[in-house]
């Protein structure tokens, strides 16, 4: 290998020891180094170093090894480049940011992204087909600024538009297709995935673009193809972490404490145009529990608005279950059958706002949508009834709160309250979850825990932008285990081996690249606090009933003194 390269240089330039015993603690062994593997979980160390041939490698389960880049790409979970760019910062060596081989091509697809973005965006503005497209939306109610908010654009109706102008900028065509782009025909040519349609970028958490959907929007065309082309998974666009329009969404979630799921594109761009900024779409698709993950960072309460149709109907019973799997508050806004949020929203905006507040609790939602779709006067559609409710009421672990569904039940179908009893009690308690989906409670993470968690993970991220915000204010609120994990960073001692793996766990949650880790680690932080608070309040209350009750009013003054002083707290 050439001398000068900067891989040579780099590992002329770091020690391995010192490079992998930044990452985990290493004791020295004999001539070596050893260490707990941090690729698989171990009790004895059996990850050796070697500082003479500077190469590494486990001896245990995973038996993997290697160089100081192979390391830090495991590690990291990145790709060569990656690795390269991280260890040359360490080492000071200089890459040249211009020499397209050194650029990683994650980088290269991001920039391909937003390049196509502006390509479409332009082509909205600029061509007559696109002013069209542009009538189209604002026939739709669009309006201008959210047309530049959602950066919504027009694909030309060409076959290599969009491949061209790329190419023309130095990208290759294998580089368009991972991008999800171009696509290669059986004969061999090659072509834009997307040609005349409208364009939806997708963004990520950090609003960077990585993929798009295109929509038809004229009449000649609808009945011919399908309506949505999609960007494929690629390098950059995990479907089953993407849920459109959370960048714009995740402030106002975290502020109203709830998120609305609605199904399309458009659905989320008038909503947030008409105000109602927590909602995020879930794309046509399922509802992942990785979605749901990231959603629990910003709120525990979730609203659909999906459908009423039979597709719909199923989507929202197949999100509610899987959402409260995972430790969801859920209701349901009833939407009026054929009509989506977009829709209502352009007939008039109130009525969007007013159904959302009128949300309905899951089991209204079944019942309403249940007694909507049998006769309940017939002794048919009583058992019809009977036999999707039942084991809807089954699955209600408060009994207090079954037994109010039960006499619910009893009194809409007209038979007596035991005769439910006795079938309910027939009824086996039943998952309608896929295998897959089914995650045993004590894996639930609460929402508590998983901010803790983020809130290690992005000081771990970065230390140098957020460690001044962990003060001891804040360790009262936290968990032993996270706790132990930010004092250890605070006051730079070394992580122990277990809170380490810990951190590789934690270090894989962070979103993308560039997060700006010192406002959100400020944002979490917040939360935090505020739900240690109303924890705090709730006890109060507690207390201060039980203070009336005794009579002692000196107490009652204190106690409420302090209560309105921390529910002042909560508020700014
Ligand atoms: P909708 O058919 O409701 O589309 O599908 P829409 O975006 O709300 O469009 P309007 O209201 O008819 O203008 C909901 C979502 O499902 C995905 C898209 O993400 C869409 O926004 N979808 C739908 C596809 O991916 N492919 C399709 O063919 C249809
Ligand atoms: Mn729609």
């Amino acid at each position: 290998m050439n001398e000068n390269s900067p891989i040579e240089e780099i590992k002329n330039r770091l020690d391995i020891i010192e490079v992998i015993g930044s990452y985990i603690k290493v004791q020295k062994a004999g001539q070596n180094f050893r260490a707990l593997c941090p690729f698989h979980s171990e009790k004895r160390p059996s990850f050796f170093i070697s500082p003479t041939r500077q190469m590494w490698h486990c001896f245990g389960g995973c038996g993997e090894g290697g160089d100081i880049f192979k390391f830090v790409m495991k590690i990291e979970g990145v790709e060569f480049g990656d690795a390269l760019r991280i260890l040359a910062q360490r080492a000071g060596v200089e890459l040249k940011r211009q020499d397209p081989q050194l650029r990683t091509e994650r980088n290269r697809l991001y920039e391909i992204c937003e390049l196509t973005c502006r390509f479409f965006e332009k082509q909205l503005e600029a061509s007559f087909v696109g002013q069209e497209a542009k009538q189209y939306l604002l026939g739709r109610g669009i309006n201008l600024e959210s047309l530049g908010k959602w950066r919504i654009g027009y694909a030309p109706d060409v076959w290599q538009g969009l491949s061209d102008f790329l190419t023309s900028r130095g990208y290759q065509k294998s580089e368009i297709e991972k991008a999800g782009l171009g696509l290669t025909s059986e004969k061999g040519s090659f072509y834009d995935r997307f040609r005349g349609r409208i364009i939806f970028p997708v963004f990520d958490l950090n609003s960077q673009v990585v993929g798009f959907g295109g929509r038809v929007f004229k009449e000649k065309d609808k009945a011919e193809v399908a309506k949505y082309v999609n960007t494929p998974q690629t390098l950059l666009y995990n479907k089953s972490q993407t849920l459109y329009g959370l960048d714009k969404a995740k402030v106002e979630i975290r502020k109203k404490d709830f998120c609305v799921l609605v199904e399309g594109y458009m659905d989320a761009i008038m909503a947030h145009q008409a105000g109602s900024e927590n909602i995020v779409a879930t794309s046509g698709t399922a509802l992942t529990i990785q979605q749901l993950k990231i959603l629990k960072r910003y709120s525990n309460n979730l609203l659909t608005a999906f459908d009423m149709d039979i597709a719909g109907d199923s989507a929202t019973k197949r999100s509610i279950e899987l959402a409260q799997g995972q430790g969801f508050n859920i209701k349901v806004v009833l939407m009026t059958k054929g009509q989506d949020p977009a829709d209502m929203i352009l007939q008039n905006p109130e009525s969007w706002h007013q159904k959302v507040s009128q949300a309905k609790s899951i089991l209204q939602f079944y019942f309403e949508t249940t007694f909507s779709k049998f006769d309940p006067s017939t002794p048919e559609g009583k058992r019809d009834i009977s036999k999707i409710l039942l084991p809807v009421i089954k699955r209600i672990s408060n009994k207090i709160e079954a037994s109010y569904w039960v006499q619910e039940l009893a009194k809409k179908l007209g038979v007596k309250e035991e005769v439910v009893e006795e079938e309910l009690n027939k009824v086996v308690k039943e998952n309608h979850l896929p295998e897959e989906n089914l995650e045993k409670p004590k894996d639930i993470i609460s929402r508590k825990q998983l901010l803790e968690e983020r809130v290690a993970c992005l000081v771990l991220n970065s230390p140098e932008t957020t460690l001044e915000f962990i003060t001891e204010e804040y360790f009262p609120y936290f968990e032993t285990k996270i706790k132990t994990i930010l004092v250890d960073l605070k006051e730079r001692r070394d992580l122990n081996p277990d809170d380490f793996i810990n951190y590789l766990f934690l270090k894989g949650e962070v979103e993308g690249e560039g997060i700006d880790c010192r406002t959100e680690v400020k944002l979490v932080l917040k939360e935090i606090e505020k739900m240690g608070t109303k924890t705090k309040l709730d006890e109060m209350s507690l207390e201060i009933k039980k203070a009336e009750m005794e009579g002692e009013l000196e107490r009652v003054n204190n106690l409420t003194r302090e209560f309105n002083k921390l529910t002042s707290k909560l508020l700014d």
